[in-house]
């Protein structure tokens, strides 16, 4: 919950905003529950990089019918030096179920990203890119 206030910064960065499904503007009290009822939901892990102590990215794991979607966003003021290529690929590592990703046509960055943590891409529908690794091991 201490880290409400910088998820929330991040979630209405514009560029965040327009590489989510959900374009709009979110606001703090609707930002607070959903934060509260994702840390009690046990198939949503939320997960905050750091570096130095500081936050610099986060990666939200979503389980339903036996795989893992991933998620990221890197700090306005982190990007560009390959946080989110190592923080995806860390978590990617540690997951041994399969693991799937949806990446918006055009962001090349995320593609680069999914790509990155050893996802594939299998198809595109309405705009998304689907990225899909199967279980490790
Ligand atoms: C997309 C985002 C996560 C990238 O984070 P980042 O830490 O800057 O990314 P990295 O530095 O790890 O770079 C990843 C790749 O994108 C490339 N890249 C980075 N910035 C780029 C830019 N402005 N234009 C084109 N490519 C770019 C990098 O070169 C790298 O690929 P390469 O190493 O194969 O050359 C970040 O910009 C962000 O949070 N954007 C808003 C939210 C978002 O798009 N989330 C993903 C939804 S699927």
């Amino acid at each position: 919950m201490k880290d409400a206030d910088i998820l929330l910064e991040w979630r209405n960065d514009p560029e965040t905003r327009k590489a989510s499904h959900n374009t709009a503007e979110v606001q703090r009290n609707d930002h607070i529950s959903w934060l509260s009822r994702t840390l009690g939901n046990p198939d949503r892990r939320l997960y905050v990089a750091e570096e130095n102590g500081d936050p610099v990215g986060t990666v939200r794991a979503d389980f339903s019918d036996g795989v893992w979607e991933l998620s990221w966003t890197v700090s306005p003021r982190a990007r560009g030096r390959g946080v989110a290529k190592r923080m995806v690929a860390v978590l990617a590592n540690e997951i041994s179920d399969p693991i799937r990703a949806e990446v918006k046509t055009g962001n090349i960055s995320s593609a680069r990203i999914a790509e990155h943590a050893g996802m594939v891409f299998e198809r595109e529908t309405d705009g998304v890119l689907h990225y899909m690794r199967a279980a490790l091991g």
